[in-house]
């Protein structure tokens, strides 16, 4: 069966490496993949071409395709949006949202190549290779009731946390599973010493454990954890966390390794249907100058390949790709160091493409 890809290269350096990403894509279709790719805007590009960052056609795509691989959205030349709904980050949020996309993956892995680049010392993340499963769709983030009122003279502001048992569940799951994939070790983050909601997080995850034996699990503080994380990262496999805790514990994560550039993640929902995207942004100060570096968002179609469309081969030919252009010295500015030789975008793209080709 013909499995749909949409393609959304956004804002920024979006489009320049969302290119080099659908060149690979095209590689894997001339080795068989059985792939109908298709793209459309979104953020503000699309609020320009069409006056929404989620224009209906976009939504109906994205509802239709298997896997969707985003670019980045956002840019200064939006930022004073007086609508807060024309943002280009609604855009987002609103795919996130309506493809109920709550199972978000966030691997912080550390390239070997690239070990001087952490700010931590080489020895303590050298082979740092963690996988952080955040809960996207619910938590503090989303909870009701919200809001600034006046109470007693002053303003107050107010959110609320919740979480539901089956929520819990449905990412304890994807955790879980996880973990028996990899190094079977699963560390679920809360702060049940103070929050009932993660008091019944951790409840939960409790009441999981037995159907996995495999896997081991713990349990951590968020305050130990961000401790425990520069301290001693390698202790990690897989994370588990609400919304708002893994939000700051990945990107706290993605910069042990010292290099954003490299950095993929997932969102999937409950059928499988995944959105893919680089963890970094749109990089405006960069832009059209072909020198951004397209390998995070090359290694999301890996994920694509691994988690929405079940071609683990071709997601390790490509990630094994990588690996050789780094092996070969090749460095976009943002993971050379100071001094050496730089390659541009497409330049990154062309050395993957002929690695891959090369297997
Ligand atoms: P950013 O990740 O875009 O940039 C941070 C720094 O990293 C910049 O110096 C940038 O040049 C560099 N950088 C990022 N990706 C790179 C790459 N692939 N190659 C080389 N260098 C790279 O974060 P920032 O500056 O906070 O946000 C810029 C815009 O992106 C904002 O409008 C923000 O809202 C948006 N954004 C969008 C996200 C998304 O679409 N998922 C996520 C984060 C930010
Ligand atoms: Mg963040």
């Amino acid at each position: 069966m013909t499995r749909k890809i949409l393609v959304l290269p956004g804002d920024g350096i979006g489009p320049e490496i969302t290119a080099q990403a659908s060149r690979v894509l095209a590689a894997c279709q001339a080795r068989g993949l059985d792939i109908e790719v298709e793209e459309a805007p979104v953020g503000g590009a699309a609020y320009d071409a069409e006056g929404s960052p989620l224009p209906e056609s976009t939504l109906a795509k994205a509802r239709a395709a298997d896997a969707i691989l985003l670019g980045a959205v956002g840019g200064p030349k939006w930022d004073k949006l007086e609508d807060i709904g024309k943002r280009p980050e609604k855009g987002l949020l609103g795919l996130r949202k309506e493809l109920g996309l709550f199972g978000n993956l966030r691997p912080a892995l550390l390239y070997p190549q690239l070990a001087e680049a952490s700010s931590l010392k080489p020895e303590l993340v050298a082979g740092l290779d963690i996988m952080i499963v955040r809960e996207l769709t619910g938590g503090i983030y989303f909870g009701q009731p919200r809001g600034i009122e006046e109470r007693d003279g002053q303003r107050v502001g107010y959110n609320t946390y919740v979480y539901s048992e089956a929520e819990i569940e449905r990412i304890g799951r994807v955790a879980f599973e996880m973990a028996q994939k990899r190094g079977k070790k699963l560390c679920s983050v809360d702060k049940a010493n103070v929050l009932e909601v993660t008091m019944l997080w951790r409840e939960v995850m409790e009441r999981l454990a037995p159907e996995y034996p495999d896997v081991e699990l713990s349990h951590m503080y968020v305050d130990n954890a961000a401790m425990q994380l520069v301290r001693a990262p390698k202790q990690f496999d897989v994370v588990v966390t609400g919304n708002m805790f893994g939000d700051i514990l990945s990107d706290a994560a993605a910069m042990l390794t010292g290099s954003i550039g490299m950095l993929p993640s997932a969102s999937l929902n409950e059928s499988g249907q995944g959105m893919y995207e680089p963890c970094h942004g749109s990089a405006p100060d960069i832009a059209g100058q072909n020198i951004a570096n397209p390998l995070a968002t090359i290694l999301s179609v890996a994920m694509m390949l691994r988690y929405s469309l079940g071609e683990a081969e071709l997601a390790e030919r490509i990630e094994a790709a990588v690996g050789q252009v780094l092996d070969d010295g090749l460095r976009t500015a943002d993971i050379a160091s100071t001094g050496t030789e730089t390659v541009t975008t497409e330049a990154m793209g062309d050395a993957v493409l002929a690695a891959f080709e090369a297997q």
